[in-house]
């Protein structure tokens, strides 16, 4: 069932994904060799109460094993889902970082690759690219087009570079529940899936790999790696459709 949401839901989550963006950009500055991801988790648990908002990741269930921290931190060629401990970054690592929240029962999710230090000019290449895909797939989000038009936008664009789209993740709708439908893949045939319609708010998350986009889950159950062991990179934006072209939740309105 794919909820559609009226302007004052839509307002909720703008300023859910508000806090998380300006978190997000506060991480990035504290992001330098040395930090440990802990570090990054405790802080962004800390500026999430102080917004007047709940973590959204913390305790969310996965069989018996719910995800214990605040923060995604996913470094290198970790795809999704690491969890933050005494690791420490070192120069010339990625990391993703990737938060959600919750206020007044709505949910704000996104996310964001970045560099530690100095990083190579391939590792470069492909957090841009990573960004760049989740820019196409963002314009995409048009009254009438399909779900499918989404990810074909973002596959075709990485494919062209010579990257790969994890298969095994994909974006998803957002609301009342981190999770709701539709499923947003970021790979497909344009023209199929659900259409787009006024008020849907989708969460766009390309995972971007170098290599193969095989993955691996470690033993904690929850962090999601490259089989191969190749760079991988991630963005995400909560994106409402609206009768003047994408929303990015948390950013200002369209004008057209
Ligand atoms: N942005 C990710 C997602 O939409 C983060 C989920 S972490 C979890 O799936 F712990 F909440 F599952
Ligand atoms: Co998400």
């Amino acid at each position: 069932m794919i909820y559609s949401k009226s302007w004052s839901e839509l307002d909720t989550m703008h300023r859910a994904n508000s806090i998380v963006l300006d978190i997000l950009r506060r991480l990035k500055e504290m992001v330098v060799p040395g930090i440990t991801t802990a570090d990054l988790d405790r802080m962004a648990e800390e500026w999430t109460f102080e917004a007047g908002a709940l973590p959204a990741f913390k305790g969310y269930g996965r069989g018996n094993r719910p995800y214990p921290a605040t923060l995604c931190a996913s470094v290198n060629e970790e795809i999704v889902h690491g969890i933050p401990g005494p690791r420490q970054l070192k120069d010339g690592d990625i990391i993703g970082l990737d938060m959600g929240v919750i206020v007044d029962g709505y949910y704000g999710d996104s996310a964001m690759t970045v560099p530690v230090g100095t990083i190579s000019s391939d590792a470069r290449r492909l957090v841009d690219a990573t960004e760049k895909s989740l820019d196409l797939g963002v314009q995409q989000v048009v009254v009438g087009n399909r779900v499918s038009d989404i990810g074909h936008a973002v596959h075709s664009y990485v494919k062209g570079l010579g990257y790969t789209v994890v298969k095994e993740f994909t974006g998803h709708g957002i609301g009342r529940a981190l999770h709701e439908d539709p499923q947003v893949p970021n790979y497909g045939e344009p023209g199929h899936g659900p259409r787009i319609s006024e008020g849907m708010v989708l969460a766009i998350e390309p995972m971007v790999c170098a290599g193969r986009s095989d993955v691996v889950i470690a033993d904690d159950q929850w962090t999601a790696s490259t089989a191969d062991g190749s760079l991988s990179a991630h963005f995400e934006r909560s994106v409402a459709a609206t009768p003047k072209g994408p929303w990015i939740l948390g950013e200002s309105a369209p004008a057209r």
